[in-house]
């Protein structure tokens, strides 16, 4: 958790506090003082906003006219908004307040570590309802940390996919009760390009364009950031992801899940010999930047079955000769594992410095780059290649609000909101949601013919809607 800040001054507030009482954005124009874009620039996102209502037009293709478009950008570096953010699109209930100078105001994060344990991954009711159950007090309680009352947000940012739907809907009915009955912008945010742009507010000089490996329990990613909103996709799993690697070598170590698999594992591996048993680094024969962690994940479980370690029986309570099996196993699955990481990394550096020879760094984020072991081989991949490694801190790898009032910062910046909602919403209003949504458009070049690799699509990616939209945009007049 983050510290805390002075208050806002009482004179910024009581502005902020008018300008959300005003008939929306008419009277905005007044307070130019504030910065505040008197209505959206761009289109939106996408946006959070109800099926029925009349949504955003969305329209689909690619370019890269980005630049010239956001030179419209209405904002200066100096302005001063304050974003809640609110974060549930899989087993973290997490809300968080940030200035767009990048100054954290609150983070709180409730996770479902005892579900986790218990059912050994997520259950999508259990989860919602455990979501429901706590929403409420997050959000106060990051308001109340930051020192706030709703009155002194600007707008309301909330994951809207990709994730689990039950769950996304937790948050962003909550998003909407608060924005609609404040009358505050909402700014629908991507999950993973959250994880990707908080290294950002972490590094002032971290600019685009930039490489990003985002490692978690669902996704295994390689982009290459061209610009906010424009993404190439170099490189994703064609079945599970590392994160979920770690989970169940973890619960079939018979590890404590109750901080999750990842760091279980971390630690355990300390204790082993990573060489201790060869399993096959997967993809090899593959020379894309694709991941494919199941056959390891298979690898793993076939060990611990030929050496019959009993899942059952806790590592706490083992015999210190199945403790050292069983640490074997962790430390060489870890190598294995982080191998695979890369040796993908070293093909995407390749590729990115092709397509952008500017690029300078490669940010890892998601929780399994909270690993210190990742990080160090990570390290010597990019040192090999002249780059630089950025890693979040662990509190904003893993999933957090602070990413995602980031986020909606970088977006609401340029223009990129939606309107408050209606303050009489209705409870069952048709959400629009993106459990599968794409960041961005896969690298021509890059595309896998593993078999396996999932097709399903149901939501064009972030950065063809964004590019689409930016091409509809009138000229800049200079
Ligand atoms: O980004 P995240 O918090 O949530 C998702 O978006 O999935 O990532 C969660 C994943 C879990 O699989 C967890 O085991 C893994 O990140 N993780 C770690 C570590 N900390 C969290 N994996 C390896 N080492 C860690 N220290
Ligand atoms: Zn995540």
């Amino acid at each position: 958790m983050t510290g805390l800040v002075p208050t806002l001054s009482s004179r910024i507030s009581w502005r902020l506090n008018l300008l959300h009482k005003t008939t929306q954005y008419v009277t905005i124009r007044a307070f130019k003082a504030l910065r505040i874009p008197s209505r959206p620039v761009l289109p939106p996102l996408s946006s959070a906003f109800p099926l029925n209502s009349s949504p955003p037009r969305l329209v689909s293709s690619y370019s890269n006219k980005s630049a010239a478009v956001q030179m419209q950008n209405p904002l200066s570096s100096d302005d001063n908004l304050v974003i809640l953010g609110i974060e549930t699109s899989c087993d973290d209930t997490a809300a968080a307040v940030v200035r767009s100078s990048g100054e954290i105001l609150s983070q709180v994060v409730s996770s479902q570590a005892d579900l986790l344990a218990r059912y050994g991954g997520v259950a999508p009711k259990m989860a919602e309802q455990a979501h429901a159950q706590v929403i409420d007090q997050v959000v106060q309680e990051a308001l109340d940390k930051a020192q706030l009352t709703e009155m002194d947000l600007t707008a309301v940012a909330v994951t809207i996919g990709p994730g689990l739907s039950l769950c996304l809907r937790v948050g962003v009915q909550k998003a909407r009760k608060i924005a609609g009955r404040l009358n505050l912008p909402i700014v629908g945010v991507h999950h993973m390009e959250a994880h990707a742009l908080v290294a950002r507010l972490v590094e002032k000089k971290l600019q685009f364009p930039f490489l990003a490996l985002l490692i978690s329990g669902g996704h295994n990613l390689l982009v290459l950031a061209r610009d906010l909103g424009h993404y190439i996709q170099l490189g994703t799993t064609v079945d599970d992801a590392i994160g979920e690697a770690y989970d169940k070598t973890a619960k079939w170590l018979g590890l404590d899940m109750r901080r999750s698999g990842g760091p279980a594992i971390e630690e355990l591996a300390h204790e082993g010999d990573a060489e201790a048993v060869k399993f096959r680094v997967p993809m090899k024969q593959h020379k894309d930047c694709n991941f494919s962690y199941a056959g390891l994940k298979n690898q793993v479980r076939l060990e611990i079955e030929a050496q019959s370690i009993n899942a059952e029986i806790p590592i706490s309570s083992t015999s210190s000769e199945d403790r050292g099996a069983r640490a074997n196993i962790a430390a060489s699955f870890q190598r294995v594992a982080v191998l695979h990481l890369e040796e993908k990394c070293q093909r995407a550096i390749e590729w990115a410095l092709k397509i952008e020879p500017s690029v300078k760094y490669l940010v890892a984020s998601g929780g399994v780059a909270s690993n210190k072991f990742v990080r160090s081989r990570l390290n010597q991949v990019v040192e090999r290649n002249a780059l630089q490694l950025l890693c979040p801190p662990p509190s904003l790898c893993t999933d957090n609000g602070v990413m995602i009032a980031w986020t909606g910062v970088e977006h609401f910046r340029v223009g990129r909101y939606d309107p408050p909602p209606p303050a009489n919403e209705p409870e069952d209003a048709q959400l629009d949601l993106r459990p599968r949504w794409p960041l961005g458009e896969e690298y021509a070049e890059g595309r896998s013919d593993a078999r396996s690799m999932r097709k399903a699509r149901i939501h064009q990616s972030l950065t063809s809607l964004i590019q689409a939209s930016l091409l509809e945009q009138p000229k800049p007049t200079v």
